[in-house]
């Protein structure tokens, strides 16, 4: 399903709205989150209305897709930082309960195999939220990541690197690798949202629309599930046919 939207504010809303619904449904509900710009304002929503009429959030879980590796968590461009600085530390989820991959494990491939289990673990996620990349990408699974794949290390792309230097003050201080949950997790979500905004993301949207499942392009994927929706502002949506 295509939901698409004037601006990006009301996509967000949307999107956190979405979000909203399934903790009031499910307050043991498992959710997948994703960071990066796109997902900044739906976090900002999201706190706002949770402080406005609070939810008991102490039994949910929390997964987040992917982690740079070689960041600790402290380092203000690790995906750990992001989560804590636009949620963790303005909800009261247990820190017990929130899960992203560990980006300075010394046993990497047990850690990769630890989490995607650990997802297994809580009946898989309810509800997952994902961003896409310039490239297609969902989580960090670059093009032509097996759909079939559970959390594993990543070569990150140029494109990729490229886009997320903005992050960064030289762009030889972007990570080259990374750890993501797999597309296999991904697609065993219950609900996924998929919210693109901005004319940044037009082209691969158009390309996603119009193509069929296939390894190229990460996200389409997603063409296999029966419940996503995508989320669109009508920049990202201007090359839609
Ligand atoms: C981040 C993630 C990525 C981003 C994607 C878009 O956790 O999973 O797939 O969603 O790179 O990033 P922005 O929103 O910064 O364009």
């Amino acid at each position: 399903m295509y939901k698409i939207f004037n601006t990006a504010g009301e996509a967000s809303e949307y999107t956190a709205r979405r979000l909203l619904n399934q903790i009031r449904l499910n307050p043991r509900a498992s959710l997948g989150f994703a960071t990066g710009s796109t997902m900044e304002p739906v976090y900002r929503f999201l706190v706002k209305c949770l402080k406005r009429d609070p939810l008991d959030l102490s039994q949910l879980t929390t997964f987040n897709l992917d982690e740079y590796i070689g960041l600790s968590r402290g380092h203000a461009q690790s995906y750990r930082y992001y989560m804590q600085h636009h949620l963790f530390n303005k909800l009261s989820i247990p820190e017990d309960k929130v899960n992203l991959p560990d980006g300075k494990a010394t046993d990497v491939s047990r850690a990769c195999h630890a989490y995607s289990e650990a997802i297994e673990a809580v009946g898989g996620l309810d509800f997952q939220l994902l961003g896409i990349g310039s490239n297609g990408h969902i989580g960090f699974n670059e093009p032509y990541t097996c759909f079939f794949s559970r959390t594993h290390v990543v070569e990150l792309s140029e494109q990729t690197r490229l886009d997320n230097g903005r992050f960064f003050a030289n762009k030889k201080d972007v990570p080259t690798q990374a750890i993501t949950m797999g597309i296999q997790d991904i697609l065993d979500a219950k609900e996924i949202v998929l919210l693109a905004t901005g004319s940044k993301k037009a082209a691969v949207m158009a390309d996603l629309y119009r193509s069929a499942a296939d390894v190229a392009l990460p996200a389409s994927a997603l063409k296999q599930h029966g419940n996503v929706t995508f989320v669109l502002d009508r920049e990202a949506a201007s090359l839609l046919p």
